[in-house]
């Protein structure tokens, strides 16, 4: 294990250094393929490394959510995984109109109000060895009343690590939220990283 650790940490130093020449490039390796088995120190680690790049990536289209984003209320101190999304770490915003309703994390009789927009960052881990990757920015937009009723007014999309659309179906990602129909289809973060609005 001791062997593992420092072998990861040599070819951080490596990629790192050779990063300074082209940017961005800077590989975030994590000594550990099953992501339920990272410490919270690691998890830290690996969104310090990460963060720039999500933000370079989802802005690289014309998707004014994932410009405005950062500047939303964060409902986690840290990402985490919660299984759902392809085991990826996930980290969810709140826009001015969602944050006070979805801080609370209601379990029942929640209704978001319109204009209400939840944009999830993702980071998946790579096989033995490989460096983590950015992974979509999930988005959930609340409409007006009436407008999507299949979907209980909200229309799901995302936008790819480079910039682009999300191809998707809204009943890909409903059919799942659906499962969450007391809470307006809201799953919400894993109880450990919630932020606090106390
Ligand atoms: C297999 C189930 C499943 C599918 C399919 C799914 N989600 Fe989710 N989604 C979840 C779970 C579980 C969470 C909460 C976990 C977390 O964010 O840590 C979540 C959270 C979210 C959130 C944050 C708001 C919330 O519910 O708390 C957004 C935004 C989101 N998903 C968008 C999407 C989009 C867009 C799709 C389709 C591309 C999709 N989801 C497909 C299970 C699913």
């Amino acid at each position: 294990m001791r062997f593992i650790l420092a072998a990861a940490a040599a070819a951080t130093a490596l990629t790192a250094t050779s990063a300074l020449a082209d940017g961005h490039a800077e590989k975030c390796l994590v000594d550990q393929t099953d992501p339920f088995e990272l410490s919270e120190e690691q998890v830290i680690d690996l969104y310090a490394c990460m963060e720039a790049k999500m933000v370079a990536g989802y802005t690289k289209g014309d998707s004014t959510i994932a410009a405005e984003y950062r500047s939303w209320t964060n409902s986690a101190t840290r990402p985490a995984v919660a299984g759902a999304h392809g085991e990826r770490f996930l980290q969810t915003f709140a826009n001015d109109v969602a944050a006070e309703q979805y801080l609370k994390f209601e379990d029942e009789g929640v209704v978001m109000p319109a204009g209400s927009i939840l944009a999830k960052e993702s980071i998946k881990l790579g096989k033995e060895g490989k460096p983590a990757r950015v992974g979509p920015l999930f988005i959930m937009e609340k409409l007006a009343a009436g407008e999507a009723p299949d979907t209980g007014d909200w229309f799901y999309s995302g936008v790819q690590p480079n910039g682009k659309p999300l191809k998707i179906k809204q009943s890909f990602c409903h059919d799942c939220h659906v499962g969450w129909e007391d809470s307006d289809m809201l799953a919400y973060p894993v109880e450990e990283v919630r932020v606090s609005t106390n």
